[in-house]
């Protein structure tokens, strides 16, 4: 098993179920097996932080007319629906995934390096999957994360209302947190969390915003050629 320094992948949950089909991605997961298969045979490892996506926002917007839940009680929701997509990715790739997933922050697995893939969901309230990517970077000794969602880059303002905004390739974790600010808010859907930006920003860790539907791209990212996507360090 190569030794060098593991890639770390926050995939979004938009990727596993696009919030347009409401529905498994199976062709999609074809090809992130596929990618995952060619790079691991150059002696490549991977952590994959999996996101709750549709089905957290599901339970989440369910839960709130039917009771008064506090942002915890939501984030629970959110959490869990982060292990189910934990679970099913470590499924998918069990011929090289350590067989359980990372879902709390106490735990302390020995013989994880021995597997070029470890899945991992979310861990506690307070924040996304954004942050416990942080965290397993901090933890197995990475300096940069892949940030996968469904956006091609940060752009200076949401393009969707603003047809001024344009696409920004580098920028500094201040100038990312002037945009997103300081605050947690379950559901919320930044390009990265605030909160795990603070703390990307604190230990000095390298975040690479891709649109993790464009495979091609993010094997040129692995491959270290040149990609599209923003690079915030
Ligand atoms: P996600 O990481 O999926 O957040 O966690 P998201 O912003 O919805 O990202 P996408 O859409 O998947 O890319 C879903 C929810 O689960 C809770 C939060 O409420 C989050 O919004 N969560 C997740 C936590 O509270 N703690 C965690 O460690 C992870």
């Amino acid at each position: 098993m190569s030794t060098d320094r593991p890639y770390i992948i926050s995939l979004g949950g938009s990727l596993i179920i696009p919030q347009a089909t409401q529905q498994i991605n199976i062709d999609y997961l074809v090809q992130f097996k596929q990618l995952l298969s060619s790079h691991i045979a150059q002696g490549k490892r991977f952590f994959i932080i999996t996101g709750g996506g549709y089905t957290a926002r599901q339970y989440q917007n369910a839960g709130k007319p039917l009771a008064e839940l506090s942002n915890s009680d939501l984030d629970w929701l959110g959490i869990y629906s982060t292990h189910l997509n934990a679970q099913f990715i470590r499924t998918i790739l069990k011929e090289w995934s350590y067989p359980h997933i990372l879902d709390r922050a106490d735990q302390n697995f020995t013989d994880i390096d021995q597997y070029p893939v470890v899945v991992s969901g979310g861990w506690h309230p307070g924040n996304s999957t954004d942050y416990i990517a942080v965290k397993i970077a901090e933890k197995y000794g990475a300096q940069k994360l892949i940030n996968l969602s469904n956006i091609d880059y940060v752009y200076t303002a949401d393009p969707k209302v603003d047809p001024e905004a344009t696409p920004i390739e580098t920028m500094t974790w201040s100038e990312f947190r002037t945009m997103v600010g300081d605050t947690w808010d379950p559901g919320a859907s930044a390009p990265f969390d605030p909160i795990a930006s603070k703390e990307a920003e604190q230990q000095c860790i390298e975040v690479a915003i891709l649109n993790g539907e464009n495979l091609e791209n993010l094997s040129k990212y692995l491959d270290e050629d040149e990609f599209v996507g923003t690079v915030i360090s």
